[in-house]
């Protein structure tokens, strides 16, 4: 959160607070003042960088009840910092991985391992690391949750 959208904010609180009260010179003065800088603020408010975690994001989930007991994992573990759903971060988007493994025992039970114990070189150089404090099952809800993407 850059301190610039934080001013902003200010700003805009300021501006609201003083409406509906008769203004005087000083008022008039300090709001086109800080509509000034709130406007430039919004002009020059920097683009999140790609993969940046915005507040909005969590919105874009699922509703709280249909939330898959894997996703929820997931999102509990560091798996955010290097996959999204849809987006290739540092390793791949979990779109990619539920269209390239078919749901079946033998690429779940390949995909478990893959979590629990690392890897590099199906996706590139980058390697996975391992979850050791991970226990068999939660990969698994997390294996199933990754593959129910593929549709
Ligand atoms: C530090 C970054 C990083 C973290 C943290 C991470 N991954 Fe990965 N993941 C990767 C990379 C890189 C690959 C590609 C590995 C390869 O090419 O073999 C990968 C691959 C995978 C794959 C596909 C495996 C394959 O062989 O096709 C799955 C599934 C996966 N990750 C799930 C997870 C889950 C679930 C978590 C959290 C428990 C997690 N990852 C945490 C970087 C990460």
């Amino acid at each position: 959160m850059s301190s610039k959208f934080l001013f902003a904010a200010l700003g805009l609180g300021f501006m609201l607070a003083s409406c509906g009260n008769q203004k005087s010179e000083y008022d008039r003065f300090y709001e086109q003042d800080y509509k000034d800088s709130v406007s430039e603020a919004v002009a020059n408010a920097p683009e999140p960088a790609p993969g940046t975690r915005t507040p909005s994001a969590p919105a874009q989930q699922q509703p709280a009840q249909e939330v898959h007991p894997g996703s929820k994992l997931i999102a509990g573990s560091d798996c955010t910092a290097c996959h999204s759903n849809q987006q290739k971060l540092v390793g791949p988007a979990y779109v990619e991985v539920a269209a390239k493994y078919e749901e079946n025992d033998k690429n779940r039970e390949y995909l478990i391992g893959k979590i629990l114990e690392g890897g590099a070189g199906v996706w590139g150089q980058v390697p996975m690391p391992p979850h050791p404090n991970l226990n068999k099952d939660d990969a698994g809800k997390m294996v199933d949750y990754i593959l129910s993407l593929n549709n």
